[in-house]
């Protein structure tokens, strides 16, 4: 129960400069949580009063205190009165900790803004709850560049058959992704690559072709500053299961776990040989399929390294949900292996469009990072 002061009805936050840039500031605090939150979501607060930053704070690990509990006690006594600037709706449940709601009301926040309303059916409702109890609540401010902030988490919910997909490749100028010769390493900067190990810490699985595995050898591992809450699974995509046991795959399966999709005409010598070195492996009748086998086995993001042929096998099949395409300042011509080798054509006016939801430098290399469409709870 609370004593929070009657507000005047106020204009649209998405209209006021200083709260979308503290929204914008709840998204990039909120992305601190990566690799260390999941399933939960990741989720940023930031506490304005009198147009003050006062108080701000991210959902930091999976158990731990709430993004709005963290920005609350930071803002202390100034919370009074104040504008509560969140990303996700506050949750109105007790989960490993108590409702969000309670913490709210209980330090007098006057008027609160969402990003976007929890999906989740448990957690959901805080808006009403807060409204309840005579506070401002505004949802669906700037809902699109938040809902890009935890698009696995908001799929997840939508489409529990299989995971998200996230197809991330290194190309040259000319879209290749290794030279002649087949060396891709490097096509990328040390930015791009440190920044690689840090993406992959936020998903559940990482996936490679057959060929990468065999021509690249990589051992698929989160290293340099981040530690994942919890190793992302490495699995390759490589139907006769013919993944050689000298490969480090499937040397240090017994540290990491190391899954093959296969195909159920793999050879059943290939299987037992994997299986022996404990590389789990699944035996699908489609791709689709195996993804669907994957979130089975709970993988609910997954992050797909290539090469081209497997990336774009799942073009085709519409399984790709976001593309991280880097982009090195290199010509590496057409003896170069492909991108995209033989990508169904697609009429200009036809081809679906993809949403830009970040585009940055890294170091001399440029990340985009496209949305094959935006999920987006209701607000
Ligand atoms: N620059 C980058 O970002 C980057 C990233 C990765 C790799 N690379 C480079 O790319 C080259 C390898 O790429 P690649 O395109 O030749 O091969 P790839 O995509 O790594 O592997 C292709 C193999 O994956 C297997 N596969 C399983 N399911 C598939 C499906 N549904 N569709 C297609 N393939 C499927 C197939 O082998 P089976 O038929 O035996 O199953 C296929 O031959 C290497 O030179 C590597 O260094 C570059």
């Amino acid at each position: 129960v609370t004593n929070a002061p009657t507000v005047p009805i106020l204009a649209s936050a998405a209209d006021d400069p200083l709260l979308r840039s503290a929204m914008q500031r709840a998204i990039d605090l909120g992305r601190r949580g990566w690799g260390r939150v999941a399933p939960n979501p990741l989720v940023g607060a930031v506490v304005v009063n009198e147009r003050l930053v006062v108080g701000d704070g991210w959902h930091a690990e999976f158990g731990g205190d709430h993004a709005e509990v963290v920005a609350l006690r930071k803002a202390g006594v100034r919370a009074r009165g104040a504008t509560l600037v969140v990303t996700l709706e506050p949750c109105a449940h007790q989960g490993k900790t108590p409702p969000c709601v309670d913490a709210i009301l209980a330090a007098g926040i006057a008027r609160v803004i969402v990003a976007i309303r929890d999906p989740d059916r448990a957690a959901q409702g805080g808006a009403d709850v807060l409204r309840s109890a005579g506070l401002v609540v505004e949802t669906g401010v700037m809902a699109d560049a938040a809902a890009a902030l935890i698009a696995p988490f908001l799929f997840a919910r939508e489409q529990p058959t299989r995971p998200f997909l996230a197809l991330k490749l290194a190309t040259s100028i000319d879209a290749r992704i290794a030279d002649a010769g087949g060396r891709s390493q490097w096509i990328s900067g040390p930015q791009a690559q440190n920044w690689a190990h840090w993406l992959r810490a936020g998903f559940d699985a990482v996936a490679i072709g057959a060929e990468t595995a065999r021509r690249d050898d990589p051992r698929l591992t989160v290293r340099g500053g981040i530690v994942p809450r919890r190793p992302p699974v490495r699995v390759v995509f490589d139907r006769r299961a013919a993944l050689s046991p000298e490969t480090k795959l499937v040397r240090t399966a017994g540290d990491t776990p190391t899954w093959v999709i296969a195909s159920e005409e793999a050879p059943a010598t290939n299987v037992k040989a994997l299986e022996t070195r404990g590389v789990r492996v699944f035996r699908p009748r489609s791709l689709e399929q195996g993804l669907v086998l994957l979130r089975e086995a709970g993988v609910e993001s997954l992050l797909c390294e290539g090469g081209g042929a497997l990336g774009v096998g799942l073009l085709a099949d519409g399984l790709v949900d976001r593309l991280y395409w880097l982009q090195a300042p290199v010509w590496l011509g057409a003896g170069g292996v492909p991108a995209f080798p033989g990508a169904a054509d697609a009429a200009l006016d036809q081809a679906p469009r993809w949403i830009p939801v970040e585009r940055r430098p890294l170091g001399p290399d440029t990340l985009l990072v496209l949305d094959r469409r935006l999920c987006l709870p209701g607000s």
